[in-house]
Order: structure tokens, then sequence, then C-alpha cells
């Protein structure tokens, strides 16, 4: 009842329920972008007395995506409200220097460390204010860097990281590429800000290794999901997601920023191509409006998948920065799609927005994810006020470097440590978080021993 005449009585204060920008006036952007994520905090409690910072106990990987769409919501909109509640979260769950804490790291995979990896290094890019006590932004990613190079995997498929830590994780047996492509991503930007060579040897090594797998094809810039260790990584599972083209795009963005090499610029050109012509569809949105063609339709995203298309519109931002030949082929998609996004938000009389983007209205799914990729692309539609490029350590990027960072950490990262039942529990939970990715493997998954 109550919640009925709440209602009523936004309804009849009018236009409470859209939220639509003008393209030509930044102040409705920053305007509509401050409503998607103050919704994304609806769904956070962590600053709250009490609770625990940056803690999404099912879907941990998740709070790096709230983050990082509210590092870049500062960056973009100069609004610094959420800072502190950032830096508690960011700095709360970073564990050693490395984003493994304890509570998550006995059943998390590469891809959901390289998250908070991929938040805190764009902190360090756009010099996001230093916590006043805690690891500097930088140091967190090169932690993160560390303990992934750590666990390169030379023995199955000639290289790469697997998707999951432990033998008792059924993503043990794949090699995926949101993993290796984040740690590619990583390497890449870690290059180019610090300007040491031991992150670009890597950068080209991971990118080598993946174009030996079907997992990135450099002639047709087919990005695959998945290969399976068992048959020596040969078959994919050729599932087309937008993160995995984003990653290995914004990899070689910077990789050609670095190097100004052809074949870099022929990697961005053709993974850019794929990019636009799988994920802004002529039939989904006239060929401008972004989609996750492969679950949208059928209205089947689950909520790791509905945040991938938000993300993936921050990083083709940064590639138009660190690219600027790109801004011209990018910047129309995301004006397009931050037009779109902020008509779907128009749901439950509080700017609750949508899944599908291309319907332009409220499209009846609520949730933090939807509010996070809001955010996003909002915030990214900014970038024509603000064409600065990432910073450097030598153009004003001024987070403190650890090259040692996350080294020698072994929490999460024995093997042999003994799983308790509360392990297996957590495992059980987490990996329901990717079923959809890997339906088939489920039972599997819940039931099968750990093989520890
Ligand atoms: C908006 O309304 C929906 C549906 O009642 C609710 O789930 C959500 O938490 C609300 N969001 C905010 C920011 O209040
Ligand atoms: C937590 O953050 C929300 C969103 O900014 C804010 O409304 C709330 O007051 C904060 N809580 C505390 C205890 O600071
Ligand atoms: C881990 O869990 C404990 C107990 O709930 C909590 O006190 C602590 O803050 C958690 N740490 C992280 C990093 O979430
Ligand atoms: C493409 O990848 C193959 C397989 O790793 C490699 O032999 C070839 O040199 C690569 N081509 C270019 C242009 O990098
Ligand atoms: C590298 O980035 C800078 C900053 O945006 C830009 O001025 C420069 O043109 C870029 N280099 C290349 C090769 O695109
Ligand atoms: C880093 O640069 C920012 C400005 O971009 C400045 O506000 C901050 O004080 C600087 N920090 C240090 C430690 O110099
Ligand atoms: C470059 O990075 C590597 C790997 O982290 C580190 O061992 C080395 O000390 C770094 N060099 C400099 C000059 O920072």
């Amino acid at each position: 009842m109550r919640l009925f005449f709440l209602g009523a009585l936004l309804a009849s204060l009018g236009r409470i329920s859209a939220l639509e920008i003008e393209l030509t006036d930044p102040q409705s952007i920053k305007d509509a972008a401050a409503k998607t994520a103050y919704g994304s905090l609806g769904w956070y409690a962590g600053n709250e007395t009490g609770q625990i910072p940056g803690s999404f106990p099912e879907k941990w990987w998740e709070g790096s995506a709230l983050f990082m769409s509210l590092i870049l919501y500062w960056y973009y909109t100069d609004d610094d409200q959420y800072n502190d509640l950032v830096s508690q979260g960011m700095q709360w769950q970073a564990g050693d220097c490395d984003y493994m804490p304890s509570n998550y790291s006995s059943y998390l995979g590469n891809d959901d460390q390289f998250f908070w990896g991929c938040a805190a290094m764009t902190a360090a890019e756009i010099n996001f204010p230093e916590a006043d006590d805690g690891y500097s932004w930088l140091s967190l990613a090169q932690g993160v860097f560390n303990s992934q190079v750590e666990r390169w995997d030379s023995e199955n498929c000639g290289g790469g990281l697997r998707w999951q830590l432990y033998p008792y994780q059924a993503g043990y047996l794949m090699k995926n590429s949101i993993s290796n492509g984040g740690l590619f991503q990583l390497a890449a930007r870690l290059a180019r800000y610090t300007n040491n060579d031991t992150y670009s040897d890597w950068a080209q090594k991971i990118w080598d290794w993946s174009a030996s797998t079907p997992l990135l094809n450099n002639e047709t810039w087919n990005v695959a999901d998945s290969v399976d260790i068992n048959d020596g990584c040969s078959t994919q599972g050729n599932n087309q997601w937008s993160y995995n083209y984003g990653t290995y795009l914004i990899g070689a963005a910077y990789m050609y920023n670095l190097t100004e090499t052809s074949e870099w610029k022929a990697a961005v050109d053709g993974l850019l191509g794929n990019l636009i012509d799988t994920f802004f569809t002529e039939n989904l949105g006239g060929g401008n409006i972004m989609a996750e063609t492969l679950c949208e339709p059928k209205e089947l995203c689950n909520y790791n998948e509905i945040l991938f298309k938000g993300i993936v519109t921050t990083w083709m931002v940064f590639v138009a920065l660190v690219v600027p030949e790109t801004y011209d082929q990018i910047f129309p998609k995301i004006q397009t799609s931050a037009q779109a996004a902020a008509l779907s938000c128009s749901g439950s009389n509080n700017n609750t927005c949508g899944v599908r983007w291309y319907q332009s209205t409220w499209d009846g799914w609520t949730g933090m994810e939807e509010q996070i990729i809001a955010t996003d692309v909002l915030s990214s539609v900014l970038v024509s006020e603000k064409r600065t490029a990432p910073l450097t350590s030598t153009t004003g990027g001024n987070s403190t470097s650890n090259p040692n960072a996350g080294l020698g950490d072994s929490s999460g990262d024995s093997g042999t440590k003994t799983i308790t039942t509360g392990d297996r529990a957590g495992a059980a939970i987490l990996t329901v978080v990717f079923v959809v990715l890997w339906g088939g493997m489920v039972g599997w998954m819940v039931l099968g021993e750990p093989a520890v």
C-alpha cells in the first residue's frame, strides 16, 4: 500500500520516470549518470556500520564492476561523493595487494581477480585519489599481474592461464579468453604506464600464445570463449561474448600506442571491426546500439553477462583515446548507446534501468548490473568533454609503483591446501554463477568430488 502511494506520488510529479539526455548538453548526461550511479548503490550496503566493505558474497567479482563504474563516474563527471566508499571497498578486498582475499580466494577464477586489478589500473590511469591508508592503485594492478604470471601454465597447451585455480573447480580444466585476455590487457596497460619491458614482453607472450590456440584468430579476428585442456586446447567453445573481444582489443590498442607497429594496428582494426559487427547489429538497434547478442534477444542474460557490455563501452572509449584514429568510429556508437540506455532507465518510477538498451524503454528487468552498465555508458559518452588519454608515470600519473607487489603470497595460491567443507560449499556457490556459460557441466561442477 505504502509503495503504491509513493509510486503514485512520484508519477504525479511528472517526468520523474524518464531519463533523457541531450547529447549536446553534458549537464544532462551528468544528471542522468548521477541517477544511475545512485541506483547502483541501492544494492550496496558495504559502507554501512557492521557490513563488510566491497563484499558481494555470491558474486565477488561484481564489486569490481560496481567500483570501476564509480571510479569512471567520478572521472567523467567530477562528482566525488562516492570516492570514499569506493576506496574503502577496493582496499578492503585487496588481500595482500593482489585481490586474493582469503574469504574468496579458494574458489575464484583468474578472471574474477583480473576485474579487480583492472579497476585498480583504471584508478591509477586517471589519478583517482589514493586511499589515505592502503595500497596504491598501481601496486594493486601489479599485484594481480605478478600473482597471475606465477600461474602461467606451460605444461598444458604450451602456455596460458587456466580459467580457475584449483583442481576441484570445473574451470581448472579450461583456458579461456577473459582470463588470458584479461592478463594481456593488464600487462599492456602496465607496460604503457611504467614503461617497463617486463610487462610488454608478457603482453606479447600472452598474445602469441592466445593466437596459437582457437581462442584468438589473428586472421579472421574471431575471439572464442574457451578451450579445453583435455584435448590440448584444440577445440573451442565459440560463444561470442563482447568482453572477450573488448579485452584483447584494449590490450592491442595500448600495445599499438606503445610500439606504433603495424601488427598491433592491424589487431586493433580487426578486433574493433568484429566487435562492432557482432555487438552493434543492424537488427538490434540499427547498428548503433550495443547489445550482448548471444543472450539479450532471448532474455537469457545472467547477471555476469548483463555487465559485459557496460564494461566494454568503457574499454572502447579508452581505445579511442590511446588510438585516436579510432575515435570517430567508436564515439558515435557510444553516443547512440548512451541515449538508448538512458531511455531504458524509466522503470519503477525510480530510474530503474533495463538490460536491452535497443528497446529504448524499460524492459522490466531490475538489478545492480543494469544500473552499473547504464552508468558506464553514460559516463563514457562524456569523454568528448575530457579527451585526456589515460595517464602514465611520465605524463602525470603519480600512483606509486611496487614491482614486487603480490609476490610470494601463498593465500589461495597453494595447490596443496586442505579443502574444508566451507571451501567446497563456496565453490559450489560460485560455480553456479557460471552455469549459463558451461551449462552442460553443471552437474559435474556441483556434484563432482574435489580432486585434491
Ligand atoms: C527502485 O525500485 C525497485 C522496484 O521497487 C527496487 O527494487 C529498487 O531497489 C529501487 N531502486 C532504488 C535506488 O531505490
Ligand atoms: C553509504 O553510501 C550511501 C550511498 O552514497 C549513502 O546514502 C549512505 O549514507 C552511506 N552510509 C554511510 C553509513 O555512510
Ligand atoms: C571475511 O569474512 C570475515 C567474517 O565475515 C569478515 O570479518 C571480513 O571482513 C571478510 N573480509 C573480506 C575481505 O571480505
Ligand atoms: C598469427 O598467429 C600465428 C600462430 O601463432 C603466428 O604463427 C603468426 O605469426 C601470427 N601472424 C601475425 C601477423 O602475427
Ligand atoms: C598514443 O596516445 C596519445 C595520447 O592519446 C596520442 O596522442 C598518440 O597519438 C597515441 N599514439 C598512437 C600511435 O596512436
Ligand atoms: C597526484 O596528482 C593529482 C593530480 O592529478 C594530485 O591531486 C595529487 O595530489 C598527486 N599526488 C601525489 C602523491 O603527488
Ligand atoms: C620491471 O618489472 C619487473 C617485474 O615486475 C621487476 O622485476 C623490475 O624490477 C621492474 N623494473 C623496474 C625498473 O621497475
